[in-house]
């Protein structure tokens, strides 16, 4: 008896194990901060100085945004009204509107391996999200949502390989970054996103994980534990941050955020409304993980201790059991008005 608690015991300690370290890089999110890679307001000129030494400038001036098509909902114009004013073509200023047929031709023209990934995305989002990692590897640039207006110039970040909007408390964000072209942290996300390309059973995780911040949280993590994020300098792989004061809300931000008509499908409510109760949340998960303990132990003194019924009989819990798993492939078309802001 004793001896089979033991074992019981080692045999849950090496699931354990196998779990975390499956998971390793998500619980990293967790408590990496990255603010070594902060972009500093100490490091950033100080407002209305105007355009500050443009020689260190190593980002191409242009921005890309994108939308299904030419037709800008009203509820974004003004945003994106903003940021053309603030980069504007006498300046040597390009702007670029990516609709879906010129996303569709980049990937077809210059990544064809990519093509029946892209194609095939169950949710148009995870397209818009896609499509951004190849346009900024490809042109360099910097990349910003149509929900982001431009509250200042964005020239003193073009001295930066590249930078990303960190998210608070976990991880980064895909909705504004910039990058020189060919910067290796964006041709490595657009190398390794078909391997992303999974179902998750919830909409919102599945689009997260596959293409969305989730998924590029992961491969930032991954980047610097593969050391990457070091050096600085042109071929340098170091990947900047915009922190939430740079980011918005304040004079000096370079942002500023505008809702669109952001409504949400039941899984997101479902992940908003576990968030806002996570006490209830934790407790439920430590009673359902000792339930699984419990019935792990009773199923294993079945099958090993003989304690009444033949192995077989035990066996039978497993072998009718099926993980309940779908895809609800061109349903809901209106994912990119969902608001990641708030997550
Ligand atoms: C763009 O898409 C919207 C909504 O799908 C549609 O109403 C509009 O006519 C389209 N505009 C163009 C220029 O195709």
């Amino acid at each position: 008896m004793r001896r089979g608690l033991l074992i019981f015991l080692l045999i849950n300690f090496v699931i354990l194990s196998f779990l975390v370290h499956r998971v390793w890089i998500l619980l990293t999110l967790l408590f990496v901060d990255g603010a070594e890679d902060a972009i500093t307001r100490a490091e950033l000129p100080a407002l209305g100085t105007g355009r500050d030494d443009s020689t260190s400038q190593i980002i191409p001036r242009i921005i890309h945004q994108t939308y299904k098509n030419a037709s800008i909902p009203p509820a974004w114009q003004e945003a994106q009204a903003s940021c053309i004013a603030l980069h504007p073509q006498s300046e040597g200023w390009e702007y670029k509107l990516w609709t879906d047929e010129m996303g569709l031709g980049l990937i077809q023209q210059e990544y064809p391996w990519f093509h029946d990934t892209y194609v095939n995305y169950p949710y148009p989002i995870e397209r818009a999200d896609a499509i951004r990692y190849f346009v900024l590897a490809h042109y360099g640039g910097v990349y910003i949502d149509l929900d982001d207006g431009c509250q200042r110039s964005l020239e003193p970040l073009l001295k930066y390989p590249a930078f990303v909007r960190r998210t608070i408390p976990t991880g980064i964000s895909n909705d504004v970054m910039g990058a020189v072209p060919r910067h290796p942290f964006f041709v490595r996300v657009t190398e390794k996103i078909k391997e992303y390309d999974r179902n998750w059973i919830l909409p919102y995780i599945t689009v997260m994980g596959s293409t969305g911040p989730l998924f590029l949280s992961v491969m930032w993590r991954r980047w610097s534990s593969d050391g990457h994020n070091t050096g600085d300098g042109k071929d340098g792989g170091r990947i900047r941050l915009i922190f939430p004061e740079e980011y918005n809300g304040f004079p000096w931000s370079f942002f500023t955020h505008h809702k669109g008509d952001s409504w949400h499908r039941w899984d997101v409510r479902l992940i908003f409304w576990l968030s806002r109760h996570w006490i209830l949340v934790t407790i439920l998960g430590f009673v359902v993980g000792f339930s699984v303990l419990f019935v792990g132990w009773w199923v294993y003194r079945r099958l090993v201790s003989g304690g009444g019924g033949s192995p077989r009989k035990g066996m039978a819990l497993f072998t009718g059991f099926k993980l309940p798993f779908w895809r609800r492939a061109g349903a809901y078309n209106e994912y990119e008005l969902v608001d990641r802001h708030e997550v």
